[in-house]
């Protein structure tokens, strides 16, 4: 059965398992959740989505990009709801004029420094960095775009060694997803985030390219990369996907759950996927981007038969 794409639904941050139970209200609305639930997957499981950048719930939050921030009654200032937990009778609230206006000037200042050209963007339809664009009412940029804004990434040079995946640091919003990722998903820790302030950049080494790194191609960085930053080479060349089907891994005997995303009968990526229950939404290299024998000419589509070692394979009903 094909589906039409749906992107999974992304609480923002990781299930907490508790037997005991907090209630708080959201946005006006009464939400029970295990103790140790951060306020945005709390807002989450009440259907309230927080805008956010730099968490997902495949990794611990960070609170580096300030979208999350929300208004906690008693409580001074704007706390990020993405490291907050849940206590008993808070009230929160997530949509205020004021929140707006903060969340509309991060975004300025992120896109101050990004190229404008989405159009053309191979994550284009499936930006994280475009939604929260759309989401906060984002209209100009008061400090100018790129060169206009002074010191500015749009001219980096992208990192190709990879035969997967690009690096294009132009996109970059150093959230740091992709560092986490790699940690906590994968366990290589092949990124680090180099450089302080202006000049941070990831980076899989001093001065390396990728594929000289400790990277193994697991692409757990580039599925936690809410921009085009880290990309599908797939992607690039045949654009996003339409539909999907759930299928199992054809490598090894470990059995992990895909969704195989297409365009007609091509396949445009392999994403892990997260309800398989031996992989639970990571996987290796082949899984995820080794998948070129799906269409290759030389692939077997019937069973086969032979009489003897020494005998033709035969094709067999
Ligand atoms: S990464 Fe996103 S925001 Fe940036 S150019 Fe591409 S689609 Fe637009
Ligand atoms: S592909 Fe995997 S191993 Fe390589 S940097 Fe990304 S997460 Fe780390
Ligand atoms: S490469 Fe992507 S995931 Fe990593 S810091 Fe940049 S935008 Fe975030
Ligand atoms: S999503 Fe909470 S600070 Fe970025």
């Amino acid at each position: 059965m094909l589906n039409h794409i749906k992107h999974d639904i992304d609480h923002g941050t990781p299930k907490r398992e508790s037997a005991e139970e907090v209630s708080l209200t959201i946005d006006g609305y009464k939400v029970h959740v295990p103790k140790g639930t951060s306020i945005m997957r709390a807002a989450m499981d009440a259907g309230i989505k927080v805008p956010k950048l730099c968490a997902t719930d495949t990794i611990e939050p960070f609170g580096s990009c300030r979208l999350c921030l929300v208004e906690i009654d008693g409580r001074k200032g704007f706390p990020a709801s993405c490291t907050t937990p849940v206590e008993s009778d808070m009230v929160v609230r997530t949509q205020t004029d004021s929140l707006q206006q903060l969340r509309k000037g991060v975004m300025e200042l992120y896109i101050s420094d990004h190229p404008l050209d989405c159009l053309t963007c191979s994550a284009n339809g499936n930006c994280e960095l475009q939604d929260m664009a759309g989401v906060t009412g984002l209209r100009n940029v008061r400090y100018g775009v790129g060169a206009q804004a002074g010191a500015h990434h749009c001219d980096a040079k992208k990192d190709e060694s990879n035969p997967y995946f690009t690096y294009d640091p132009s996109k970059c919003i150093v959230c740091n997803r992709c560092v986490r990722a790699c940690e906590e998903t994968q366990g290589t820790f092949a990124l680090t985030i180099s450089g302080r302030g202006f000049e941070s950049r990831v980076s899989p080494g001093q001065d390396q390219p990728f594929m000289d790194s400790e990277c193994v191609s697991c692409g757990a960085c580039v599925e936690a990369c809410p921009t085009a930053t880290l990309q599908e080479k797939s992607i690039i060349s045949l654009g996003q996907p339409e539909h999907s089907l759930i299928t199992t891994c054809a490598y090894c005997g470990v059995g992990c759950g895909f969704k195989a995303e297409m365009k007609g009968n091509t396949v445009v990526r392999m994403v892990p996927w997260k309800e398989g229950k031996a992989n639970e939404g990571h996987s290796c290299v082949k899984g995820r981007f080794a998948w070129g024998y799906a269409t290759h000419q030389d692939r077997i589509k019937t069973p086969m038969i032979r009489e003897s070692i020494s005998d033709p394979w035969q094709q067999v009903s």
